[in-house]
C-alpha cells in the first residue's frame, strides 16, 4: 500500500494581512506548517510527503531542507492537488492536509488514515461538529452519507448553520484522484475546490465517507485573531498534557508554556511564567511568578523567581535558588549557587554552593567581544561587586562588597577593591 501525504501550503493568506504568510507565524513556539510536517514524520505507514508551496516560499521550505512540489498557478486547493497528481500519480492513497490547520495530536491522523484504508473509503473526510461553523466547508449528508462540501460563500442562508463542518483533510483513492480534471472552476472564487471532488465522486457512485473527529478541535486559521484564538487552544493541549504528568501550574491560563519543553513532575509553576522552547526543569524545582525562561536546563530542587530571567544555553544545575531581579545568561551554575537579588550572570561558569551577593554584575562584554568569567566553589562575591571579564575567582574566595574586579584572585584570598570612606565634618547648616 502505497501512501502519499501532502501538506498545501502555496495559498497568498491574503486575509491574513501580514508581511509574512500565515504558516510562517509561530504557534505555542514553532511555526504554524511544522505541526502537521512533524505529526506527518511520525505516521510510518507514509511512503513520501511532500509540501505543495507557491514560486515565493519555495526557498523557506529549502532551507528547512524539503524539496517543495511548485503549485504554479496558485488557482486554489483543487489545483494545487490536480497538479502535484499530474506528476505523482502511482499512489494508492493521498492523505490530504493543510498547512493552515494544524492537528495537534498524531493518532487523530493516524487513526483516521487506518480507518480509510481499512473501509476501502474512496475519499474520506475528516469532519467536527463546532458551534460557529463560520468560514468552514460546510457537509451535506443525505440519509447519513456524505454528498458534497459546500464553501461559506456558496451557501444558501440554511446550508450556513450546518456545524459539520470540512477540516480540510482528506483521504483519497487512486480511483477518486483520477477524477480530479473534473473539477471546474469556483464561479465566484475562480479557483478549484479540491471539495468539489465530493460532488463529482458522489455521483460516479464512489464509496465516500466522514469521520467526525471528536478530540481536541481542528481549527483553520485565516486572519490574525483566529491565529489568536488557536494559541488559546493549542496552549491548553500542551499545559494539560504537562498538567497530567504530575507538574502543578497554579493559574494555568496565565502560564504560557511553548512546545519541545521537558518538565518532570513535581515541579510547581506559578501564576505568569513564561516558559519557552527546549527549557528542560528537573523534578521538584519551583519557578515563581514572572520568571522568563528560555532554552535552558534547570535542575532538580531549584527556586526560581519570582521576576527571574534564564536566557538560552543556560545550565543550572541542583539546589539553584535565583531570585528577583537576576537574569542569567549562557551560564553554568553548579548545584547550590545562591543569587538572591538583582543580578547579571553572563557567560559565566559559577562553582558549588557559591553565593553571588545582590547587585553583583559580570561585565562580559567589552563593547566589542563577549567574555567569560570563572568563579570556584564556594566563594563569596559581596553585593554590587562589578566583576570585568576575563576574570578568574579562585575556590573559597571572598569579595567585598561594592569591589571591581579586574585581576585573578588565588583560591581563599580576600579581595577588596573600593575607595576608602573618608567622614567630613558637614559644614552646610
Ligand atoms: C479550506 C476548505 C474548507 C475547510 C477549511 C478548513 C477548500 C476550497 N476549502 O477553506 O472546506 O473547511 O479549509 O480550514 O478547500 N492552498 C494551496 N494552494 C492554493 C490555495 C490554497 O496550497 O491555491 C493552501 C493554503 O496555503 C492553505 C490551505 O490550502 O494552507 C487552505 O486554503 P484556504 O484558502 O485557507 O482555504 P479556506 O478558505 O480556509
Ligand atoms: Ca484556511
Amino acid at each position: 500500500m502505497k501512501i502519499c501525504a501532502i501538506i498545501l501550503s502555496a495559498g497568498k493568506s491574503k486575509r491574513f494581512k501580514s508581511s509574512i504568510p500565515k504558516f510562517m507565524h509561530n504557534l505555542s513556539g514553532l511555526p504554524i506548517v511544522d505541526y502537521n510536517i512533524n505529526l506527518l514524520k511520525k505516521i510510518k505507514k507514509i511512503t513520501k510527503f511532500e509540501i505543495i508551496s507557491n514560486k515565493e516560499n519555495l526557498n523557506y521550505f529549502q532551507d528547512k531542507g524539503y524539496s517543495p512540489f511548485k503549485q504554479n498557478p496558485v488557482d486554489g486547493t483543487g489545483g494545487a492537488v490536480r497538479q502535484f497528481y499530474k506528476k505523482n500519480n502511482k499512489y494508492d492513497y493521498y492523505l490530504v492536509m493543510l498547512s493552515d490547520t494544524p492537528v495537534f495530536d498524531y493518532k487523530v491522523i493516524s487513526d483516521f488514515l487506518n480507518k480509510s484504508v481499512k473501509t476501502n473509503s474512496d475519499i474520506s473526510v475528516l469532519s467536527q461538529n463546532i458551534s460557529n461553523p463560520k468560514g468552514y466547508g460546510r457537509l451535506i449528508l443525505n440519509n447519513k452519507k456524505l454528498v458534497r462540501i459546500i464553501e461559506e460563500n456558496d451557501c444558501d442562508n440554511i446550508q450556513k448553520k450546518i456545524n459539520l463542518v470540512n477540516t480540510g483533510i482528506f483521504m483519497i483513492s487512486k480511483r477518486a484522484i483520477s477524477n480530479i480534471n473534473l473539477i471546474k472552476k469556483n464561479p465566484n472564487k475562480k479557483e478549484y475546490y479540491i471539495t468539489d471532488l465530493i460532488d463529482i465522486c458522489n455521483n460516479k457512485n464512489l464509496n465516500l465517507m466522514t469521520i467526525v473527529n471528536s478530540g481536541i478541535p481542528i481549527q483553520g486559521i485565516n486572519s490574525v485573531k483566529e491565529l489568536n484564538d488557536l494559541e488559546i487552544l493549542s496552549q491548553n493541549y500542551i499545559k494539560n498534557k504537562i498538567m497530567e504528568s504530575g507538574v502543578r501550574i497554579y493559574q494555568p491560563e496565565t502560564v504560557y508554556i511553548e512546545n519541545d519543553v521537558s518538565i518532570e513532575k513535581g515541579v510547581v509553576i506559578e501564576p505568569n511564567v513564561v516558559i519557552r522552547r527546549g527549557v528542560k526543569i528537573k523534578k521538584d524545582t519551583i519557578v515563581k511568578s514572572f520568571s522568563y525562561l528560555e532554552d535552558c536546563r534547570i535542575g532538580k530542587n531549584c527556586s526560581i523567581g519570582p521576576f527571574a530571567r534564564v536566557r538560552p544555553s543556560s545550565d543550572l544545575q541542583d539546589q539553584i535558588k535565583i531570585g528577583n531581579f537576576v537574569e542569567i545568561k549562557k551560564s553554568k551554575l553548579s548545584t547550590g549557587v545562591k543569587i538572591n537579588h538583582l543580578s547579571y550572570i553572563g557567560d559565566t561558569v559559577v562553582g558549588k554552593n557559591s553565593n553571588i551577593g545582590a547587585g553583583t554584575i559580570t561585565c562580559n562584554y567589552d563593547g566589542r567581544n563577549k567574555l567569560s568569567c570563572l568563579i570556584g566553589d564556594n566563594c563569596f562575591i559581596g553585593s554590587n561587586s562589578s566583576i570585568i571579564a576575563p576574570v578568574k575567582i579562585g575556590s573559597s574566595a571572598y569579595v567585598a562588597a561594592g569591589s571591581v574586579i579586574t585581576k585573578n584572585i588565588s583560591k581563599g584570598y580576600f579581595a577588596i577593591s573600593r575607595p576608602k570612606q573618608k567622614n567630613i565634618k558637614n559644614k552646610i547648616k
